[in-house]
């Protein structure tokens, strides 16, 4: 099999992974498939270092960075600062906030530390252009390794495009509605990704089935990669039956022994079946997938907040997610994961998934041939 991903990429298997993981993303660019690094919430420094490590350990094979593009702010909160916070996020919210965390019996953090979590949290949020192409800065000093960038969220802007051309990287966008891909192509994006509604992070209202063949179909000559729900070989037959090129997976890169995942989140994810997760905007004010907690049942009650625009939710909510991770009162705690969740159960590591996902891939082409031939 070479697709003209597979080629571009030099890779073995039709396999992408993302992960907030240096250690996923190395691994499964060693093991044939290309690793992409989330890199939400580091700072230009810290991305340097990240991005040297990864250079170092995938035995000179590429992989990619996904990269939050700076986010139209809310109308009077573009420059938004640390004592900017108390004016813009209503005191109904963080109360909110403040009585749930306190009703697990959540320490507070001294104010010290809340105060610096906050400063760190403000300077590391991509809310302008600038501090986007800070970032960009140290990923294109990496061209070598990093072959591709990809937008997390909306279109990338057409400068930074043309700056990776000139770097020979190519420009993925994940795309979770057809009227979308238009706007992607005309940028002059190299290759769309089809996130559907099983899928864990930001995606779509629309189920994987439905999406990809739509978006494959738009976007023409422009490779499709499908995004969402694969945990399986067959699932990568079905997802290049409907026109995909590849697979991009996240969720099942959580339960290896490369993810950074703890054990509490590894326990949580291997009892969770696949109606375990909630699609909500409560997270980052647009609608992400993550799996059910005490925590997410609050917010969908009857008389909870609605979720602020993007990056105040965000912001509202820093510090209580920093809090249970550092606690982790069980009840509370959750994590970005897709409905493929339920079909992780048990530790393995990237290159075992890597394995099993191939061997089924091998043999579900083979069933399909024979039962197309009548043989089956
Ligand atoms: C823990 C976690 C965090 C994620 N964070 C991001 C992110 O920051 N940017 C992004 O583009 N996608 C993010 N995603 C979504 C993935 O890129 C991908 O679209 C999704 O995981 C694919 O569906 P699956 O989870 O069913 O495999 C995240 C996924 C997971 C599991």
């Amino acid at each position: 099999m070479q697709t003209d991903l597979m080629h571009w990429f030099d890779m073995d298997a039709p396999v992408f992974a993302f992960s907030h993981c240096r250690d996923v993303v190395a691994a499964v660019s060693r093991a044939g498939g290309f690793g992409v690094l989330g890199t939400t919430h580091v700072t230009p420094e810290q991305l340097e270092l990240e991005l040297n490590w990864i250079d170092d350990h995938t035995d000179g094979r590429p992989y990619g960075v996904d990269v939050m593009f700076a986010t139209r702010p809310p109308e009077g909160t573009e420059q938004l600062s640390v004592a900017d916070v108390k004016r813009v996020i209503p005191p109904a919210n963080t109360r909110f906030v403040n009585d749930l965390l306190a009703k697990y019996n959540v320490p507070e953090l001294p104010r010290e530390d809340s105060e610096t979590l906050l400063a760190e949290y403000m300077g590391s949020l991509l809310r302008t252009h600038t501090e986007a192409v800070k970032r960009l800065d140290v990923v294109f000093r990496h061209p070598q390794f990093v072959r591709m960038i990809v937008s997390a969220l909306g279109v990338p802007p057409a400068a930074q495009i043309e700056r990776a051309h000139t770097l020979g990287m190519k420009v993925g966008a994940m795309v979770g509605q057809v009227r979308h891909v238009k706007h992607h192509l005309n940028a002059g994006v190299d290759v769309l990704i089809a996130a559907g509604y099983e899928a864990a992070g930001h995606n779509s209202d629309i189920a994987t089935l439905v999406l990809t063949p739509q978006i494959v179909d738009a976007a023409g000559s422009t490779p499709v990669i499908h995004a969402g729900g694969v945990a399986r070989g067959r699932q990568i037959a079905a997802a290049m039956a409907l026109g995909a090129q590849a697979v991009w997976t996240g969720t099942l890169w959580l339960g290896t022994t490369e993810s950074e995942t703890t054990e509490l989140i590894k326990k949580k994810i291997f009892a969770a079946n696949s109606g375990d997760t909630v699609r909500s905007p409560f997270n980052t004010g647009k609608p992400t997938r993550r799996l059910k907690s005490a925590w997410t049942d609050a917010w969908e009650q009857e008389g909870a907040p609605k979720a602020l625009p993007m990056p105040l939710q965000s912001i509202l909510i820093n510090e209580a997610l920093h809090r249970m991770e550092k606690y982790e009162p069980e009840p509370l705690v959750t994590y970005p994961a897709g409905q493929a969740v339920g079909m992780l159960n048990h530790q393995t590591d990237v290159r075992g998934v890597m394995y099993e996902l191939l061997t089924e891939l091998g043999t579900t082409v083979e069933h399909m041939q024979q039962t197309f031939n009548g043989d089956g």
